[in-house]
């Protein structure tokens, strides 16, 4: 695996392989890898020649500097589980090197930005978009991968390629869950360990509500899901909305939409842990 951190050198190094006639794979990330990560990398892997793997904590994401301060990095762990995974490039960049100027575009991302993280967190979708724009300028990868555990971000990500026509195929990849169902994300790191004991509600609470659909509406189980969750100690719902999972605009029934998503955010202590669920009916 090729390690780089200037802009020049992994450019460099892309020409080369695009002359050979390769694919080339992206993986962008904030490091902090786990193995959520780690199957994005694993599938972009076996679908590109070549899989390049970024980590950089985008300041322009974050409307809130305290979570930006306390975001983990951990670049030389990174390193040997990227090395491990069969990526060929992981790629460190510095913040002048993605913005080597103060990134001032707004982005039209339409009525998908417009609701759950989107007034919870504003300019959060925006620094984003800038992030990734830049980043498939620089590479210019044939496919990106990103999980389905940031449903909202996956939909608005193939909403930006479409909308300013970026030539690179959007992949979303299944959640990766601990064997107790928790959905694997850095900020779990952050977590104590009686804190980590209560996140556990969060998940249990989403597969619980599986099976409350044939009996309940979906007024109620979004109410039975955050009264379940804001009765265990240190756990408090920031939102939960039941969503038609194309439009991300909420339903009132069931039978609204083919494909219905439950979005969930919640604070577990200090920490902002988001998970997500698919309501099908058996
Ligand atoms: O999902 C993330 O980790 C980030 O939002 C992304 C897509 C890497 C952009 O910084």
């Amino acid at each position: 695996m090729k390690v780089f951190d200037k802009i020049a050198d992994v450019q460099n190094e892309i020409a080369q392989l695009r002359k050979q006639g390769k694919t080339i794979g992206l993986v962008p990330t904030m490091g902090a890898l786990h193995e959520g990560h780690l199957s994005l990398v694993k599938r972009c892997v076996a679908e590109n020649d070549v899989c390049i793997v970024d980590a950089f904590v985008n300041p322009t994401q974050f409307n809130n500097k305290t979570d930006y301060d306390k975001y983990p990095r951990t670049v030389e762990a990174d390193a040997k589980l990227l090395e491990g995974a069969g990526a060929a490039i992981a790629w460190f960049p510095t913040e002048s090197d993605i913005y080597p100027e103060p990134d001032t575009r707004v982005f039209n991302l339409g009525p998908l930005a417009e609701v759950m993280e989107g007034p919870a967190r504003p300019g959060h979708f925006n620094g984003v978009a800038q992030v990734l724009t830049r980043l498939f300028d620089i590479i210019k990868p044939d496919r990106a991968y990103f999980g389905e555990k940031d449903f909202q971000q996956l939909a608005i990500v193939r909403e930006l390629v479409k909308n300013y026509n970026i030539p690179v195929q959007i992949v979303g990849c299944p959640i990766v869950r601990e064997a107790d169902g928790l959905a694997l994300s850095s900020r779990n790191m952050r977590l104590s360990a009686d804190e980590r004991k209560h996140a556990l509600r969060i998940s249990k609470a989403l597969f619980e509500s599986l099976k409350k659909m044939d009996t309940m509406s979906v007024a109620e189980v979004r109410k039975w899901v955050c009264d379940e969750i804001n009765s265990e100690p240190c756990l408090e719902v920031e939102y939960f909305e039941i969503s038609n999972s194309l439009t991300l605009q909420p339903v009132e029934n069931w039978s609204d939409a083919e494909n219905i998503v439950g979005c969930i955010t919640v604070y577990c202590g200090e920490v902002r842990l988001i998970d997500n669920i698919q309501y099908k009916k058996a």
